[in-house]
C-alpha cells in the first residue's frame, strides 16, 4: 500500500483525534502495530501566525514515523504556507487536509466540512497546497451535507485532478456528527470512482470489523479512531487477520503494560502536573468493563502525578489478577 511515494508497512492507520492523538499517544499506537499515525488537526492560521500552542502540536519523534500531519483552514494562502512550513521543518511524511470537521467554530470559517460544499474553494486550497509541497497529500472527508455521497464523490474527483495522493472517507454526513451509523457502502462506491488509494473509516470496533471493512468495501487501508482508545492492540490484531495469522487476545497484563508505557511517554513529554491531569481521563478508557473499573476511575480522577498513576495501575492490576481476570474480551 503506497500513498504517493510513501510505502506503508500495513493496512491500519490511527485516525486524527483532536486533544487525543498527541505525540505520546501516537508512539503508543505505533508500538501496537499501527502502520501510519496521524496528528490531531492543526490550524493553518495558527502555524502562519507562529502560535506557540499550535506549533507544539507539530512536535514529532523519529520512532512514531511515518506521521501524517492534518491541517485545517479555508484560506488557500495560509494553507499553502502552513503545508510548506511543515515540509521544510521535516515535521511530517504526509500532509492531510481536514474536510470533515463539523464543529460550528470551524465550519463558520469555511473550513472542515464547509469545504465539501464549496467546490471552488476546495479546488483553490488543494491547488495551492499541491503546488507548494512534494510530500504526499491526502484529504479526509465525510459523505457531505446529505447522505447521497454526491459531495464526497465530487470532492474526490476534484482532489484526484489536483494531484492528491489518497482519500480518507468517514461516511457520515456533516449533520450526523458521530451519531447514527457510518455508511460503508459509500466507501465501496468511492473506491470504484477514483484510482488513488481510498482509506475507509468509521465504526470499526474490533479486529474482525476491520477485516470486514477491507473486504466489503475493497478499500486500500482502514483508519481507526475511537476503538483504539479502548484497545490500542487493535492495529496488530487487524494486521494479523489481514496476513491470515492468529489474532491474539489481549491479556489484562498486556493492557496494564501499555497503560504504564503511556504514562511514561506522557511524563517524558509533558510536565508532571499536566501529564497526570490528562491521564486521568485517558487511562480510564483502557479498563472499561473490567471488574472494579469504577473505583479505579474514581481514584484516577484524583491523581496529581505520574508516579501516582503507576501506583494505581499496579494496585488495580493486582486486584484484577487476584480475581482471576486474565484476558479482556
Ligand atoms: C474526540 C474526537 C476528536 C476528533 N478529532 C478529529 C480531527 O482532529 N480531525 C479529523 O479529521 N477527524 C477527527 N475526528 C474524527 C475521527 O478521526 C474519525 O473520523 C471518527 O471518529 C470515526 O472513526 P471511528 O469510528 O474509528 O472513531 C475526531 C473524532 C473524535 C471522537
Amino acid at each position: 500500500m503506497k500513498i504517493g511515494n510513501l510505502e506503508l508497512s500495513g493496512k491500519t492507520i490511527l485516525a486524527p483525534l483532536a486533544g487525543i492523538t498527541n505525540l505520546p499517544f501516537r508512539i503508543m499506537a505505533k508500538e501496537c502495530g499501527c502502520a501510519l499515525v496521524c496528528s490531531e488537526m492543526v490550524s493553518a492560521k495558527g502555524i502562519v501566525y507562529n502560535s506557540e500552542k499550535t506549533l507544539n502540536l507539530l512536535d514529532s519523534k523519529e520512532e512514531e514515523k511515518p506521521l501524517s500531519v492534518q491541517i485545517f483552514g479555508s484560506c488557500p494562502d495560509s494553507m499553502q504556507k502552513a503545508a510548506l512550513f511543515i515540509q521544510e521543518q521535516g515535521k511530517a511524511d504526509i500532509i492531510d487536509i481536514n474536510f470533515g470537521c463539523s464543529v460550528k467554530k470551524v465550519v463558520k470559517t469555511g473550513a472542515g466540512v464547509a469545504l465539501m460544499k464549496d467546490f471552488e474553494n476546495a479546488k483553490n486550497v488543494l491547488t495551492a497546497v499541491r503546488s507548494a509541497i512534494e510530500l504526499p497529500l491526502t484529504i479526509k472527508i465525510r459523505s457531505g451535507w446529505d447522505s447521497s455521497g454526491f459531495q464526497a464523490f465530487k470532492i474526490a474527483e476534484i482532489a484526484e485532478r489536483c494531484g492528491v495522493n489518497g482519500i480518507v472517507l468517514h461516511p457520515r454526513t456533516a449533520g450526523q456528527g458521530f451519531k447514527g451509523k457510518a455508511d460503508w457502502s459509500l466507501i465501496a462506491r468511492l473506491k470504484e470512482k477514483v484510482s488513488i488509494p481510498v482509506i475507509g473509516n468509521g465504526d470499526i470496533q474490533n479486529a474482525e470489523q476491520g477485516l470486514l471493512m477491507l473486504k466489503e468495501t475493497g478499500c486500500d487501508a482502514i483508519m481507526i479512531g475511537r476503538a483504539a482508545l479502548k484497545n490500542p492492540f487493535i492495529f496488530s490484531q487487524i494486521q494479523a487477520l489481514v496476513e491470515k495469522r492468529k489474532c491474539n487476545e489481549v491479556s489484562a497484563d498486556d493492557m496494564f503494560n501499555v497503560m504504564k508505557k503511556l504514562v511514561k511517554y506522557y511524563s517524558e513529554y509533558y510536565d508532571d502536573k499536566h501529564a497526570s491531569r490528562m491521564l486521568r481521563g485517558r487511562l480510564a478508557w483502557f479498563i472499561k468493563g473490567l471488574p472494579g473499573a469504577g473505583i479505579f476511575r474514581k481514584k484516577l480522577s484524583q491523581i496529581n502525578s505520574c508516579a501516582q498513576a503507576i501506583e494505581l495501575i499496579q494496585e488495580f492490576s493486582e486486584s484484577t489478577v487476584s480475581r482471576g481476570y486474565s484476558v479482556l474480551s
